[in-house]
């Protein structure tokens, strides 16, 4: 399925009001992870709290220890504080990055916004090395502005 053709599909689980709201995150998960055959570990962290870090909530893939991530620190941590889109082509190039597996050639992390403030972040890592394009940009972008709805 193309990405474009997932869109429906994310806005149905977004609108789905007979579930939580970490049931509708975790089902986004799965669709993403299920149908792009290079998203291998699809989860969302969200700012704990008032603290300067995130915590992970709803995710599909390997376990990963990293529960709790700083800001400023990995990837994610540093999208927590530039407020920009991180693709990550080749994560062994990367000084500032959390290794959860061996497997992970690649990452893409885009922030989520609520009334202009970054408070997540969709998490993307990819056992293809550098199978990121703009289309995934764009479309997860899209993915974010439809959970912010719910947020
Ligand atoms: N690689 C991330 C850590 C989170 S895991 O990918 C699940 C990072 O460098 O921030």
């Amino acid at each position: 399925m193309s990405l474009e053709g997932l869109k429906p599909q994310v806005e149905l689980i977004v609108r789905d009001e007979t579930s939580s709201l970490d049931e509708r995150l975790l089902n986004i998960c799965k669709l993403l992870e299920e149908n792009v055959p290079y998203y291998n570990w699809v989860g969302f962290y969200f700012k704990n709290g008032d603290k300067e870090e995130l915590k992970l909530g709803p995710y599909v893939g390997e376990p990963t220890d990293h529960t709790i991530i700083p800001f400023g620190k990995g990837i994610c941590g540093q999208v927590a504080v530039s407020n920009q889109n991180f693709v990550v082509p080749d994560v062994s190039a990367q000084d500032n990055y959390i290794a959860c597996s061996i497997t992970v050639k690649a990452e893409i992390v885009i922030p989520i916004f609520v009334d202009g403030e970054n408070i997540g972040q969709i998490d993307i890592d990819s056992n293809t090395p550098d199978p990121f394009t703009s289309e995934d940009e764009r479309f997860l972008e899209f993915v974010c502005k439809e959970v912010a709805a719910i947020l």
